[in-house]
């Protein structure tokens, strides 16, 4: 979709295509749950433990039909980050459901590129996406000491009352 061209730029966050994710995303997607559930290094699943656990499964399914949508950040082709947004529900709630139709934003950059503003570009993008669609709010989950929350916060997420210490929404303006 856009390429960076500002000037003395050059880092992944500035010259990454950004692109809409595909339904045909699947592993791609797949791939950067294992990541998020493993943010702190150590294996805590394995890709057939995704597969097979219904509550990290439906993370990794790209479902337009209910208004799901996401951004695919390439370098070259190959995929380097993806932000991705569910409208999980309350007959089957991702951990950072807060009502229904209120989609939860999951976020990941590859090992290599991140720290370099490739994820906050990615969240930016999806936020613009939500508000084009007219969404009110947008919510997340994230664990204590994830150093993710930093940026969550900055772009405006606040700790979602009534819902666990790990959930996070933000309310977008219009
Ligand atoms: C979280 C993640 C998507 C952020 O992408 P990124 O490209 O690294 O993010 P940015 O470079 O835009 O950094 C934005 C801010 O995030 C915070 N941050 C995110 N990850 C961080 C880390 N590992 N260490 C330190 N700060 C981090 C910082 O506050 C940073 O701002 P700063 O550079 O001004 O200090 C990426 O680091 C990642 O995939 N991490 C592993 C999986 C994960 O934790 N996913 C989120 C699950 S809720």
């Amino acid at each position: 979709m856009t390429r960076g061209t500002a000037p003395g730029a050059g880092g992944p966050e500035s010259v990454a295509d950004l692109r809409p994710l595909r339904v045909d995303d699947a592993a791609l997607v797949a791939e950067a749950t294992q990541f998020n559930v493993n943010w702190t290094g150590e294996e805590r699943v394995t890709p057939a433990d995704i597969a097979s656990d219904p509550a990290l499964a439906h993370y990794t399914a790209l479902r337009p039909d209910r208004g799901d949508f996401g951004v695919v950040a390439e370098l070259g082709g190959c995929p380097v980050g993806v932000v991705w947004l569910l409208f999980l529900d309350a007959a089957d709630p991702g951990y950072g459901y807060v009502a229904d139709g209120v989609p939860e934003l999951s976020v990941c950059v590859w090992p290599g590129y991140r720290g370099r503003g490739l994820g906050t570009r990615l969240v930016e993008a999806a936020l613009a996406a939500a508000r084009d669609r007219g969404l009110e709010r947008v919510s997340l989950s994230v664990e204590a000491g994830n150093p993710a929350r930093r940026l969550y916060a900055d772009m405006g997420f606040v700790d979602a009352e009534g819902a666990t210490s790990e959930t996070m929404v933000i309310r977008l303006l219009k």
